[in-house]
């Protein structure tokens, strides 16, 4: 039986500040559960949290981005035989590249833009595209961070010199122009869909975290063929990364209605305005049983 929940927030990654509003709640939720918390600061060096983790029961991960989210954290937990949110090592490591990820469910079929990766920074700044616009983005980022929308070949040597200051690889990716809809599922239940219709051209780290730089629509104004493909296109990436518990899979919808797959974040942002808990609320459920429902994922592993 879980008693005392282990929080862990901070962490270094550019999301560094969401991880310690999603904190906030998470806490607040664990608390109202019936749950003692403890919240584990990390910085810097994660060994450290090894002694903070004596008494603990179960962690629940509020970290976003970086090694939070890469599989490290995962690793560690996974050998000290403690319980945690989300996704293991794999899925939350492949969750984290973007391209690996994308080359695996373009395997199996799933529509995902083309996209070149650049190792050379200098092969990126001289690349010509076969047409515009583009979106150059770092491959292991997140919040969309290092993320530039290119319309011509001027544009480019800028745009990679960015993206390069990020983690991962420079991408090179096809722009989609549509519709931004997003996707969580919880175990191998779909919740609503939600359509982001940010302020900006692209859902930029200021629409993702500003108030009223975004609207968001759920359940998304969809058919409801169409919703349910899409809705089992998201479960089928969940599966095929292998993904645990629960993670939120973000795609453009062309005029055709083609669903394009972006990427997939195996620790999505867990703030009382987060998409997650947007889409939980749709279908009735509060962020409290959300919480709950994620630590009892994890405990099916
Ligand atoms: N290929 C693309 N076509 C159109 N918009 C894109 C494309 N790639 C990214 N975007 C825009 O940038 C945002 C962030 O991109 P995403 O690949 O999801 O990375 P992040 O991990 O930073 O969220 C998307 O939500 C979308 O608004
Ligand atoms: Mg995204």
């Amino acid at each position: 039986m879980i008693k005392k929940i282990g929080i862990l927030t901070g962490g270094e990654s550019s999301e560094r500040k969401i991880s310690l509003k999603s904190y906030i709640a998470i806490e607040k939720a664990c608390n109202e559960l019936g749950y003692t918390t403890k919240r584990i600061i990390i910085d810097g060096n994660a060994q450290k949290i090894i002694p903070e983790l004596i008494g603990v029961d179960y962690v629940f991960i509020a970290l976003h981005g970086g090694k939070g989210e890469n599989g490290v954290i995962q690793g560690l937990l996974d050998s000290l035989n403690i319980l945690y949110n989300g996704s293991g090592v794999l899925a939350s490591s492949l969750g984290m590249e973007k391209s690996l990820m994308k080359q695996l469910v373009r395997s199996y079929g799933i529509q995902t833009p083309d996209w070149k990766v650049i190792t050379d920074i200098n092969d990126g700044k001289n690349y010509i595209p076969n047409e515009f616009p583009i979106v150059v983005k770092p491959s292991a980022d997140g919040s969309t961070m290092g993320l530039s929308f290119v319309r011509k070949q001027s544009e480019i040597a800028d745009a990679v010199e960015l993206a390069d200051k990020y983690n991962g690889d420079i991408m090179i990716e096809n722009y989609i122009e549509g519709r931004e809809l997003t996707v969580t599922i919880i175990g191998q239940q779909v919740l609503p869909i939600v359509e982001i219709i940010p302020k900006h051209k692209f859902y930029d780290y200021e629409c993702k975290y500003e108030k009223g730089m975004s609207e968001y629509i759920c359940p998304a104004e969809l058919s409801k063929e169409l919703t349910n493909k899409i809705k089992n296109i998201a479960l089928n990436i969940f599966n095929i990364l292998q993904c645990g518990g629960y993670a939120r899979a973000d795609f453009i919808l062309d005029k055709n209605n083609n669903p394009w797959f972006l990427e997939i974040n195996t620790l999505p942002g867990m703030t009382a305005t987060s998409l997650v808990p947007k889409s939980a609320m749709a279908a009735s459920i509060s962020f409290n049983n959300l919480v709950q429902m994620i630590i009892n994922e994890s405990l099916k592993k």
